[in-house]
């Protein structure tokens, strides 16, 4: 689909004030994961999208560690900070929820409390993790740690709220690549969002985006600011040609989109599907809306891998190996190949089958395999979708 032609007034630097109309948990109970699916609306913002676009989200941070931080600075909230580029201050507690990022301490805040401990405990500390050989330690220790963390490990070392604020980095949106189709629900994005929940350092630590809207959006009644980011990822414009998707856990997204879109375009090309997550019982995500897909054969092919319902892991990777033939078949078909989800570690041990499989299939040397894979993706019949 090319690209749309309305513009909005919308964008990053103006985003859209969107209402969540839908919060709905989609991992049953018994996962060890959080998966959620959401529903934007965009009524009255002239926002357009395509399958394979993601959605930007700027979300605030958690109010219980704004207080905390403030009441560990001695501040109450309304001391002016200057944030660079900024033509005035705001309060610091403005900056605390939607301007400033609280994780991600660097050295340079413990080079500050170094210099600003009191207490020689403390300052014996810190001056420790700063030594040349320390660099390790160091770094585990930050790992481990938000700036909260410090101001409560060191409270001997007085900062104002300024000095503070010029240690944090910016609060940056976060994009989430849209699950459904605006030839279906032109008005509206859905989102299909693993919330991030874990412990370090003896605290719980949440993610700020996907806990902004799980936790802190009241469905129906509180703006998101949100903006479109427009993407080459995305179904082919022909829509005879044949799709191979390959989605695991939240990568399931976009493919959500495109088979809403090719089955509402009438596309005639075959879509083919790769969905894995940790077990069938809890995790297997939109279960109820693939069979019928596939009795409309809108969907063709659905595999799964369902990693944690064996000893040994089974992941989609291994079913495009299990399927090389056909799945070589469909190459050499002019099918194209897409895959979203984990940068880390998926995508490049799918990379690694898919060469795999076109040079055994394709019988090829190991070489030509990354010339047929190169040539795909110029052709963009290769795309991925990965982070
Ligand atoms: C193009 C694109 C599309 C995306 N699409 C989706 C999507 O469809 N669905 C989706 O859910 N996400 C998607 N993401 C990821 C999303 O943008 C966010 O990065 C993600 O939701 C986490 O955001 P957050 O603000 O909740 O977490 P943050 O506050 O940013 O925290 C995440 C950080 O917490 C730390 N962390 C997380 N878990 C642990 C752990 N167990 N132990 C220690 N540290 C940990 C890591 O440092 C991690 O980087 C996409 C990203 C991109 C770039
Ligand atoms: N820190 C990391 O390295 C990392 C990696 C991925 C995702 N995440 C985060 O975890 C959250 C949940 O992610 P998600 O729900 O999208 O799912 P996910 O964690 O990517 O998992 C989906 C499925 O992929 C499997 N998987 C793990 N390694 C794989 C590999 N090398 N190749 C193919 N499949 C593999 C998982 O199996 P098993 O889990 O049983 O191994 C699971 O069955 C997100 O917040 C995401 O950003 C973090």
């Amino acid at each position: 689909m090319s690209a749309p032609e309305v513009t909005s007034a919308y964008s990053k630097d103006n985003p859209f004030p969107a209402l969540v109309t839908e919060n709905r948990l989609l991992t049953k109970p018994g996962s060890a994961k959080e998966t959620r699916h959401f529903v934007v609306n965009l009524t009255g913002s002239g926002l357009h999208y395509k399958a394979g676009d993601s959605l930007g989200v700027f979300p605030t941070n958690r109010p219980s560690e704004v207080a905390e931080l403030l009441s560990r600075l001695g501040a109450t909230g309304d001391e002016p900070v200057l944030l660079p580029k900024a033509a005035a201050p705001i309060a610091v507690r403005e900056a605390l929820v939607s301007r400033l990022a609280l994780a991600g301490p660097t050295r340079k805040i413990v080079e500050t409390l170094a210099a600003r401990a009191s207490a020689s405990a403390e300052k014996a500390r810190l001056e420790g993790l700063l030594a040349p050989e320390a660099k390790d330690m160091l770094a585990g220790f930050l790992d481990e740690r938000e700036f909260v963390d410090l101001l409560a490990e060191f409270p001997s070392a007085r900062l104002t709220a300024q000095e503070f604020a010029d240690h944090l980095r910016r609060l940056q949106p976060r994009l989430y690549s849209i699950a459904s189709s605006p030839r279906v629900f032109p008005s509206e994005i859905h989102l299909t969002v693993a919330v991030v929940r874990y412990e370090t350092n003896h605290r719980e630590r949440v993610g700020v985006c996907t806990t902004f809207l799980s936790d802190r959006t009241p469905v129906g009644t509180s703006p998101v600011p949100v903006f479109v980011s427009h993407s080459h990822f995305g179904p082919p414009e022909d829509l005879a040609r044949d799709i191979i998707m390959v989605g695991p856990g939240t990568g399931i997204a976009p493919f959500r989109a495109f088979v809403q879109d090719r089955a509402a375009a009438g596309a005639t090309g075959r879509n083919w599907l790769f969905f894995g997550d940790q077990k069938r019982a809890t995790d297997f995500l939109y279960e109820e809306e693939w069979q019928p897909r596939l009795d409309r054969r809108e969907l063709t092919r659905l595999d799964t891998a369902f990693s944690r319902d064996q000893i040994n892991k089974i992941y989609v990777q291994d079913r495009m190996r299990e399927n090389a033939a056909e799945l070589w078949a469909w190459l050499s078909g002019g099918a194209s190949f897409f895959v979203c989800g984990d940068a880390k570690r998926m995508a490049k041990d799918v990379d690694i089958a898919l060469h795999d499989i076109i040079a055994d299939r394709g019988g090829m040397p190991p070489e030509k395999a990354v010339e047929y894979v190169k040539a795909m993706k110029k052709e963009k019949r290769y795309q991925r979708d990965v982070y």
